[in-house]
């Protein structure tokens, strides 16, 4: 038994949890390889495999019940709350705190946000461990009518969980299914979380409120690692890094007399990024917020690497026919949908996928990233 919400039908997220491992690895390399399968010169490695449990980094919990007794999980089908706040898939440090953060809804009387009536406040909790066990809380709220109330009670909190490094409030006063709001409200004094990425020769990433972070903390080590190996044999001297979030991959692929350029539509990841290079002293680096279509379409020539690591969406006809036709000499692809990456790399006949490497960002689910390197003919 790996799951008892599992078990007991309570929760089906990690659709494949009832597979072993080995067989889930192999049947998402099967795929993946079906998927790209117009293109037989693509050398695969053998997929990257995760732990199974304790992986996820961040907890995305829909908050229901009562203030006094309330649930943080999901919503079944009839719109009831469903308890998951030992969810195995969460770090040990997000199992953990996930009680404290309850007594904490009935301690500071939020309200848990109804659908069905459109009363209360709280929404959602979204909670990321840092590998080295800090904590960031959001609570996303309906309006600031609780926000002193959090304020007064934090000391408690941090009391209870001395590892609680950032808190901040979301406003999302809209009716509708979306997981968080534009404003943020921070109520500490530390404002990013630092994610400690890879060993030795890794890189400490700062992460703040409304900043994308890869879900899988060992993977996107992993990730990181595989796509600088790659990049310095190609030896690029001029780098963009589209969709580059807090800049995971181009801080990476930094080096001496190499230009690394990242775009990022989200001002915060961009903020974070830019803390990141400073700190670690990097130079030859700079961060753009703006559309990541818009800014190759704004260029007279290319990079020498172009590395895109965009939504589920993929890049789409504009941004795939852009790069097909710019003259780039290597892509390098990082897809958590590799639907949307057979598609795009249709719309890119001029640039040939020549490795590819898989691996579990998403164990227990369909779901994986794979990252490929695409060599112009
Ligand atoms: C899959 S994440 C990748 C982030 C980053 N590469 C990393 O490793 O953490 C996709 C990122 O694309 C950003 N994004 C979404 N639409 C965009 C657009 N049109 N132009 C630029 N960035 C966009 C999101 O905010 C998110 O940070």
């Amino acid at each position: 038994m790996l799951c008892s919400h599992f078990d007991a039908g309570r929760c089906r997220s990690c659709t494949w949890l009832d597979r072993a491992y080995a067989e889930q690895l192999a049947e998402k390399q099967r795929l993946v390889e079906e998927l790209l399968a117009g293109h037989p010169g693509t050398s695969w490695r053998p997929p990257v495999a995760s732990a199974q449990l304790g992986v996820r980094n961040k907890a995305k919990m829909v908050v229901s019940g009562t203030a006094d007794a309330p649930t943080l999980g999901i919503l079944n089908p009839l719109g009831a709350g469903v308890d998951l706040r030992d969810c195995p898939l969460h770090t040990p440090g997000l199992q953990a705190a996930l009680p404290e953060l309850a007594a904490f809804v009935t301690l500071a009387a939020l309200a848990p946000y109804d659908l069905a009536t459109r009363r209360g406040e709280l929404k959602h909790l979204l909670v990321t461990e840092s590998p080295d066990r800090e904590l960031m809380v959001r609570f996303v709220l309906r309006s600031q009518e609780p926000v002193a109330r959090i304020r007064k009670h934090l000391p408690a909190l941090r009391e209870r969980l001395p590892s609680v490094a950032v808190v901040s409030v979301n406003l999302q006063p809209e009716h509708k299914a979306v997981l968080e709001g534009e404003r943020e409200i921070v109520l500490t004094d530390r404002e990013s979380l630092r994610m400690r990425v890879g060993g030795a020769d890794g890189l400490t990433l700062h992460l703040r409120p409304q900043s994308f972070f890869q879900t899988n903390t060992a993977m996107a080590a992993e990730l990181y690692r595989l796509a600088r190996a790659w990049a310095e044999e190609v030896a690029p001297r001029t780098v963009w890094d589209l969709y580059c979030g807090v800049g995971g991959f181009a801080l990476s692929l930094a080096g001496p007399g190499r230009e690394v350029t990242g775009i990022e539509i989200s001002q915060e990841a961009v903020a974070s990024a830019e803390q990141t290079r400073d700190e670690a002293g990097l130079s030859g680096v700079r961060f753009e917020v703006g559309d990541a279509t818009a800014y190759a379409e704004g260029r007279a020539a290319p990079p020498d690497l172009v590395v895109v690591n965009p939504p589920r969406r993929g890049l789409g006809p504009q941004l795939s026919g852009w790069l097909d036709a710019s003259g780039v000499r290597h892509v390098l692809y990082s897809s958590c949908n590799a639907q949307t990456l057979a598609r795009d790399l249709e719309a890119m006949p001029s640039l040939r996928p020549v490795r590819g490497q898989l691996l579990d960002m998403f164990p227990n689910t369909a779901h994986y990233e794979v990252l490929v390197l695409l060599e112009r003919l």
